[in-house]
């Protein structure tokens, strides 16, 4: 490489290492390594994964789509059959669905196609830190507007920040990391008060009470995105989609999206799960149980606050430095999420919601170290 083209790598590289860096959380590898406790024995709580589908289960379907899929061709007509289930489980034509490589993929996209130095980010803090991330790499300016003490939106503030800009609000309803649903009236202001697009981000919305999916039917800025790596447990195969009027989901996937972006695996086991939804209902109805179970016990502890959830997931504040707390576990084989401070609330800690007998070794472990 000459002089010239080497200067320009080097000053490439450096601007790609201004931008904000992911960490990937802790792994179970992490865990038996460092704290030498076997893989097997490790409870991995730190992801919102679902815990709740068995591996065997899953596997099975699986095994079923091997058998229907042929690895040699572009999948066109999957993603068709994919987006035509899932707008009858949404309730919406087929033609309002765009598929993703998961939701971050479809999130970071809507981000890339709307934005530019004309524009804005809005949303709310705190919240998931992929869009900050997404936002940050086009250089464009994302504002933060702090949730109330109770967790609800600052529905003012958002719009008061609006003004005179023009971009996109990104609301992630349960939201990341508090666990909570926001109002839908709040949420509805929002939209309608909003110069540019609204995106709510549902990753969560099987857990929780009410979806928006219908209303962008009404509203012609709302974007929804969901995913299949939650309620349906395929973290793993990247699934993920948006919904929004057909005019906006017909641009993007014709225009902004590169083709075939999903495998056909996944494309054919998100079917199978869907046409298979009852199983999974129960799972999450069985999940939903587990968790008010939990936050009870975690409430009951000396030393713990835990936030009420419409998640996976649950917020807790230690009266111990979080780090200490974390690093506690940690050392005992539970893997959870450093959060810190949330509002004025410091000490936070998140956890996904586990499989009894995963909660019980929470819970005995977070008694003795936080009493
Ligand atoms: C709020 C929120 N949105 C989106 C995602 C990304 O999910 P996916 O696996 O579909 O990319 C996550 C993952 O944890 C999340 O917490």
């Amino acid at each position: 490489m000459d002089k010239n083209s080497k200067e320009w790598l080097k000053s490439k590289l450096k601007e790609i290492k201004s931008f904000t860096k992911y960490v990937k959380p802790e792994s179970v590898l992490d865990v038996a390594l460092e704290a030498g406790i076997e893989s097997e024995k490790v409870i991995k709580l730190n992801q919102n994964e679902n815990l709740f589908l068995s591996k065997d289960f899953l596997c099975f379907l699986l095994n079923d789509v091997i058998n229907e899929i042929d690895l040699r061709l572009y999948s066109k007509e999957g993603e068709a059959e994919l987006k035509k289930a899932i707008g009858k489980y949404v309730g919406l034509p087929s033609d309002y669905v765009i598929l993703g490589n998961g939701s971050d993929q479809i999130i970071d996209l809507i981000i890339r196609t709307f934005l530019g130095k004309d524009s804005v980010a809005i949303s709310i803090k705190p919240t998931y830190s992929m869009y900050k991330w997404s936002v940050n790499h086009l250089g464009v300016k994302y504002f933060e507007i702090p949730l109330r003490e109770d967790f609800s939106l600052n529905v003012e503030g958002i719009l008061e920040s609006s003004k005179g800009n023009k971009g996109i609000c990104l609301i992630c309803s349960p939201n990341n990391p508090t666990g909570n649903q926001f109002e839908l009236e709040d949420v509805k202001a929002i939209i309608e008060g909003f110069h540019g697009l609204v995106l709510v981000d549902e990753a969560y919305v099987e857990f929780a009470k009410n979806s928006l999916a219908k209303l962008v039917k009404k509203y012609e800025n709302l974007i929804i995105t969901r995913t299949f790596s939650k309620a349906f447990g395929l973290a793993g195969v990247r699934i993920g989609y948006a919904l929004s009027n057909s005019e906006i989901s017909t641009a993007i996937f014709e225009y902004a999206q590169l083709p075939y972006s999903l495998n056909c695996i996944g494309l054919k086991l998100a079917l199978k799960v869907l046409g298979m939804f009852d199983r999974f209902k129960k799972s999450i109805d069985e999940l939903k149980e587990e968790r008010e179970k939990l936050m009870k016990r975690l409430n009951s502890i000396k030393g713990v606050r835990a936030f009420k959830s419409d998640a996976n997931f649950i917020l807790f504040q230690v009266k111990k430095p979080y780090e200490k707390v974390f690093n506690d576990l940690f050392d005992k084989g539970i893997l959870v999420r450093k959060i810190g401070k949330v509002l004025n609330l410091e000490d936070c800690l998140r956890v996904t919601v586990g499989l009894p007998y995963m909660n019980d070794r929470l819970i005995e472990a977070l008694t003795s170290i936080s009493e």
